[in-house]
């Protein structure tokens, strides 16, 4: 019996309790392996304004986040909490990846399924490690940035593929190795043996990124250089920071000239 593989993804991307979430996403996971999934494209694609999640933790502006240093127990599991949430976004922004863009090559489908799973795995370890620490996720405020984002390209796969992998995980590639450093010096080995795993699968969620943006350029008859260009301008006004991380992002696919460009901002 085949189920429509849409429809089954916009199930769990609403889904808002965290564990029938996550036995959702294994389920599916299982069912595109045993090839149960038919691609057909549903009659509707609605927005999303408000994925699946939990009432907590309370959205703020990302200005009302305190900042707390490592050196209390309370800001270590801050800092976790900040990275539980954005493993936890991430699985909705593969999902939504998936249920948006339903005209793409069947590949495509199997390459976001996959990052959903790596995602809900981060999840569940950033979340157990916090729970170490005396925290559940939900305990502290976080914003919604990532979200937002998602939101704001749901019109396009190019310029999702630009903005969310291609910016927004790939920052995670920049800010990852300072954060293993951190940790480090206060003495959490699990905490950085679980960002450099974190680190490590991200490098892949910005090559699949890197290569369906690619896809979709060629597909489109457009210069993937000048594209990226003319939508971090678009939509960031060519702010986006350094330092970046070369060494991951070459890895993760992005050109030689990007990267000089991206140094240059
Ligand atoms: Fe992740
Ligand atoms: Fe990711």
């Amino acid at each position: 019996m085949s189920k429509n593989l849409f429809s089954t993804v916009l199930t769990c991307l609403q889904e808002a309790d965290l564990n029938r979430k996550v036995k959702q996403l294994d389920q599916l996971l299982q069912d595109w392996t045993e090839d149960r999934f038919d691609i057909t494209p549903t009659e509707e694609i609605i927005r999303i304004p408000d994925p699946g999640r939990p009432s907590k933790p309370e959205l703020v502006s990302p200005k009302k986040l305190p900042r707390r240093g490592l050196g209390t127990t309370e800001g270590h599991a801050a800092l976790m909490h900040s990275i539980a949430h954005i493993e936890f976004n991430a699985v909705n922004l593969a999902l939504d990846a998936i249920y948006r863009f339903q005209e793409m090559p069947r590949q495509y489908y199997g390459d976001w399924l996959g990052v959903a799973g790596e995602e809900s795995y981060h999840f569940q370890m950033v979340r157990e490690h916090l729970f170490h620490l005396g925290y559940e996720y939900g305990d502290f405020p976080a914003h919604d940035g990532l979200w937002m984002t998602t939101y704001q390209t749901d019109h396009n796969p190019l310029v999702r593929m630009a903005l969310v992998p291609r910016t927004l995980e790939a920052r995670g590639l920049d800010v990852t190795p300072a954060m293993i450093q951190k940790l480090r010096a206060i003495g959490d080995k699990r905490g950085v043996e679980i960002l450099k795993i974190l680190l490590r699968d991200e490098i892949g969620h910005v090559e699949v990124g890197t290569r369906w943006f690619r896809y979709l350029c060629e597909q489109r008859g457009v210069n993937p250089f000048k594209t990226f260009q003319e939508i971090i301008e678009q939509y960031f006004h060519g702010d986006l920071r350094g330092p970046f991380n070369i060494e991951a992002r070459r890895e993760a696919g992005f050109s030689e000239q990007e990267i000089q460009w991206l140094e240059s901002l």
